[in-house]
């Protein structure tokens, strides 16, 4: 029997299709975009030039306009829907989705400097042109006209695809009557009781169909689509990710790139009260359109700490609300807030918990000074592998693991976090 590095290892080997690795082989048989951020990590404990072809076979999937893809299609796979046949994105070199993913990457790769120095300098350097004009798609075409705040149209794009935090702005979208019939394949690889209902599939379709017919304007997309929200996952991570990229311009020589970078910046700093909820007390997904706030702690509520965002106040309560949780959950913080409607241990982003949000979370939990939360995180993770093995996502209660197996994200984040073998670059 291998142990546990081995099999992640193993893992890490079998879902590599040459330069990219897939998440799991079936259910996601693509290159995902903050999928391939997180296996970077992982290939880097074990081979740094491995590592950094992860992160450029994702930056070759980018679209003319700036957007990096949530999926890259480098082949069409039957076994799939959405594929690249339904998004007729035509905007890139290889074709893509026509929506994106939160934005680990500028962190990412800051992260992979930092541990391997200067030899690393030219690979870094080879991508920080083009993570620059993501970053800019994100506060051009994503921040809807006069409001400010980095927005999102899609559930799919904020990577908690079918957390209760969209259903306000489900709830006001209808499906689109002339919708083509189409056939799911996600409820053919995994438990139906543990996916989205087929309303909520058929009014993500409907997004899609509305970008296609605009020709993938991302702008118009944006400010005349049927789904807006602002969401909390990807402000706080933009915010980091902004950071990280003004500490890479700095250490690589982007002088002129620096000025705009710190306007981001301070724009979002200046903005990050727009998510609070006053009435609930934390940072919660809001729709657009109403005002309305979601009325429930997330997992990305949490990531506040990660921007290194918020007020003493601010700040305390949420960490009350996150200890609140870990007082309900036997393996730490859960995707969605287990005294909320629509909590659902075992149903994707209603309850499971995901091992990339919560490295992020206890990586700034541990830049706060909250070293014990942020520990009782990583051995939380290593307690549930240990226990179900490398799956997607597992159940914060039983800690049974959930919907898809030897997932690459959680084998890479047992060896570059969890494992106790990975303390040269754990972050807690
Ligand atoms: C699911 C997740 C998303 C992830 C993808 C591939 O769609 O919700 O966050 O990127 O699977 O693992």
């Amino acid at each position: 029997m291998l142990d546990l590095d081995q099999q992640a290892r193993a893992i890490l080997e079998k879902n590599d299709r040459g330069g990219f690795t897939i998440p799991t082989a079936r259910l996601y048989p693509f290159q995902w975009n903050w999928d391939s951020a997180f296996i970077a990590l992982g290939h880097a404990t074990v081979d740094e030039d491995r590592a950094w072809q992860e992160l450029e076979t994702l930056i070759e999937g980018q679209a003319h306009d700036g957007m990096i893809p949530s999926i890259v299609f480098r082949n069409d796979d039957e076994d799939y829907f959405p594929g690249p046949k339904v998004w007729q994105t035509n905007n890139g070199m290889i074709d893509g989705t026509g929506i994106s993913q939160p934005p680990v990457l500028a962190s990412v790769v800051a992260q992979m400097v930092q541990e391997q120095g200067e030899k690393s300098y030219a690979r870094a350097r080879a991508l920080f042109p083009n993570i620059l004009k993501w970053h800019r798609w994100w506060h051009d075409c994503r921040t809807p006209d006069g409001l400010g705040v980095v927005c999102t149209v899609h559930p799919w794009e904020t990577g908690r695809d079918n957390c209760p935090d969209w259903k306000i702005g489900l709830g006001h979208m209808a499906i689109d009557p002339e919708l083509e019939s189409y056939q799911r394949k996600d409820i053919e690889h995994a438990n139906p009781a543990q996916r989205p209902t087929q309303e909520e599939y058929d009014k993500y379709i409907t997004i899609v169909k509305f970008g296609r017919d605009h020709g993938w304007d991302q702008k118009v997309l944006t400010n005349q689509g049927p789904f807006l929200m602002a969401d909390p996952g990807i402000f706080f991570i933009l915010l980091r990710a902004d950071r990280d990229l003004l500490w890479l311009a700095e250490h690589l020589g982007f002088d002129a790139d620096q000025d705009q970078i710190k306007n981001w910046i301070s724009d979002a700093e200046a903005h990050k009260d727009y998510f609070w909820n006053e009435d609930f007390g934390a940072f919660c997904a809001r729709n657009v359109a109403t005002g309305e706030f979601a009325q429930g702690f997330s997992n990305a509520s949490a990531l506040c700490f990660y921007a290194d965002a918020g007020t003493q106040d601010q700040r305390a309560k949420t960490l009350a609300h996150m200890k609140r949780i870990e007082g309900k959950t036997q393996f730490g913080q859960s995707s969605w807030d287990p005294d909320a409607a629509q909590f659902d241990s075992q149903r994707y982003w209603c309850g499971p918990l995901w091992c990339q949000v919560n490295y992020m979370i206890a990586m700034g939990l541990k830049e706060a000074g909250e070293d014990a939360m942020a520990e009782k995180m990583r051995q939380d993770l290593r307690k549930v592998i240990e226990l179900s093995g490398f799956y997607e996502c597992f159940d914060p209660v039983s800690g049974a693991g959930c919907i898809g197996r030897d997932f690459s994200w959680t084998a890479a984040l047992w060896l570059a976090w969890a494992s106790p073998s990975s303390s040269h670059t754990a972050p807690a």
